[in-house]
Parts: structure tokens; sequence; C-alpha cells
């Protein structure tokens, strides 16, 4: 009798673990973790390290309130893209009231990479210091020693203060007024994306001069400040959410217009440097819903590890009213010739890229 029911205990445990094993992406449901709850890192990008993939994302709670940062940053862990473990919060708001990442701050889009001279894992993101709207632009930095933290916060800073674009020639009589406001004191960081080359070097993407142009600041080797070296690309194109990556030596961009939380049309561009000429590619979604990007914005592209040419597109589907419902729509990348296209698929999984 006792055989029987420690036969039907096992039995149940592999019918509970094979039941939670995900196979498929199911963009735009809701997605949850080993535990059974719903992801909660909205916002979010990635980090590869040692064969296991890291998501950091804002950590969402419900009702309005959801909107400033009540948390701090989450973070999970995968092998397979599909089950996520839940690491708990790397980066912690604090109670402190003198902190810049005080609770009810607005602390957006973190983004995490790894450095190999100082062997630390540096976190940036988009803060706003509380109950100041978004009228503070501030990129804010932490470390840790560990991947999944406790992450430190070192500071917040404006972009590259005191230094000209590397395409200066090209300033337009317009955007010089919002420029040469902020050349002295920084200039504004909003929607944020870190970008690590080959070389090692590491790049801060950002929505700058009020959102109407985006900046590509090249970071110190430590990844925690600037080098002064950067590029205003995309002029009065109004563009947030940027994301980069590499695929045969070109770079390519992608990201949407500036609508709130509502969706928009994804825009694309490529270029032959990190440091341009960036060409608009136009709006790489197709089919039904592309006009809205699917419903969602765009937050990071993800390589795939040990897959040639699998690139995932993340994006967010936001829930402004109740953040903490926020839901991710992830999909295949497709290439043709030097643009790339977004098709809807209602599940999906990583064979998808071995057609
Ligand atoms: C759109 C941005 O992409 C989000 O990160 C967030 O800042 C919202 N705007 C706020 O309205």
């Amino acid at each position: 009798m006792k055989r029987l029911i420690s036969l039907c205990a096992m039995f149940a445990m592999f019918a509970l673990m094979y039941a939670q094993n995900i196979r498929n992406f199911t963009p735009g449901q809701i997605w949850k973790d080993t535990k059974g709850v719903h992801i909660n890192a909205h916002g979010g990008g990635m980090l590869l390290h040692k064969n296991t993939y890291y998501w950091f994302g804002e950590h969402k709670v419900e009702g309005g309130i959801g909107n400033t940062a009540q948390v701090g940053v989450h973070c999970y862990s995968s092998k397979d893209l599909y089950n996520w473990v839940d690491e708990g919060i790397a980066l912690q708001v604090s109670d402190d009231s003198i902190s810049d990442i005080q609770r009810g701050c607005i602390l957006e889009r973190p983004k995490v990479i790894y450095n190999s001279r100082t062997k630390k894992f540096v976190m940036w993101f988009h803060l706003e210091l509380k109950g100041k709207g978004y009228t503070s632009a501030r990129a804010g930095i932490a470390v840790a020693d560990k991947v999944t933290g406790p992450y430190t916060f070192v500071c917040s800073t404006r972009a590259t203060p005191g230094s000209y674009p590397v395409n200066v020639k090209e300033l337009s009589t317009d955007t010089k007024k919002l420029f040469v406001r902020d050349l002295n004191g920084g200039q504004m960081v909003r929607d944020q994306q870190l970008f690590v080359d080959d070389d090692g070097k590491a790049y801060h993407i950002f929505a700058s001069e009020d959102n109407s142009t985006l900046h590509i600041a090249e970071l110190t080797d430590t990844y925690l400040g600037y080098t002064g070296k950067y590029v205003r690309v995309f002029e009065n194109r109004y563009m947030e959410a940027p994301a980069i990556f590499k695929k045969d030596g070109l770079y390519y961009f992608v990201g949407s217009g500036c609508t709130g939380w509502a969706p928009n049309a994804a825009r694309s561009a490529a270029a032959p440097s990190i440091w341009g000429p960036w060409v608009e590619l136009g709006n790489p979604c197709v089919g039904e819903g592309a006009d809205k990007t699917f419903q969602s914005q765009s937050t990071y592209i993800l390589p795939v590890q040990g897959m040639k040419n699998a690139f995932i597109y993340m994006g967010d589907r936001w829930t402004p009213s109740n953040p903490i419902d926020g839901r991710y729509v992830w999909l295949p990348i497709q290439f043709e010739e030097n643009k790339f296209e977004i098709e809807w698929q209602d599940e999906w999984n990583l064979d998808f890229f071995r057609r």
C-alpha cells in the first residue's frame, strides 16, 4: 500500500512538472513563471551569462500607482527562454527620502550588461525623480557582483554634459535650441537601451531632447559613465523604445513612435557602424495588426544563443490602468536581404528558426 501511495505521489509530481513545462511562446497571453505567477518584468532586457538567460524588468504593482516604482527591478532566469525562475528583486527602490531611487520615483526600462574587465554586472535605467513627472530625464546606474544582485545604486546623471556630438555639423537651427539648452547640464535621457559590441565597447542609446532625437553615446571601459563621444540620430523623428542588435556586421535598430503607453507603428533602421549613417527602413511589422506593432512597443532584441540568424523581438503590451497586468509580445525576426520583418504568431517556438 505504502509503495502504491509513493508511486502515486511520484506520478502526480511528474504530471505537475510536465504541466508546468512551457514549450511555446504565446504572445500577449499571461506568461507564468515556474511558480505559476505572471512574470513581472516590464520594459525589460536580457543578459546571457554562463549559458543562462537573465530577464530584468520593471516590477509593476496594481492600479495607477503601479506606473511609479514601488518595488524595483525584478530578475528571472531561464535556460530555454520558455520557463522562467523568479530570482527576486535585483534592485530595490529606497525608503530614504534623499535617495534618487526613492519609492515612488519612475524607474523604467532597466538593462544589464556584464563587464569582463571589472567583473561587475552593470545596470542602467531611465530615472525620473519622485514627484517631478517626466522632467528629470536622467540615467540611473547600479552595479552588482552577482548577476541576480543585489544591485547597489551608484548615481543618476544626465548624458554627456558639455560634449558636442560627433555629427555636430548636422545640427539644425531648430534642434540647436533644445540641444544647446542641455549642453552644460547634460542631455535628457528617457527610453533607453544598452548595446555591447563585439570588441567589448558598450553604448547607451536613449530618447533625448524632449524625445525628439535619439542619442547613441559610448560608455567608459567600466561601463559606469560616458566617454563624451556620441551621435544624435533620427533628428526630430520622435522615437522611443530603442533597441539595437547586430547581424553579419550590420547594425539594426527597432523603436517606436511617441504616443505614451498607447501602441503605434514600429520603426526600423540599419547602419554600417554604430555611429551611422543610420538609414530608416520603415515599419518592420507586416500583416494584420502591423500598424500598432501587434499592440506592443519594443523593449529589446534578443539574439538566441547557438542559433544562426535567430533574433527575438521583445515588446510590452502596456496596461497603464493596471500595470501589473501588462503582457509580453515576443515574436521572431525574419530577415529579407538587408531588411527585417516581424509577423504575428499566435503560438511559436524556437523551431521557427530551424525552418
Ligand atoms: C512610453 C515609453 O516608451 C514608456 O517607457 C513610458 O515612458 C511611457 N511612454 C510613459 O508614458
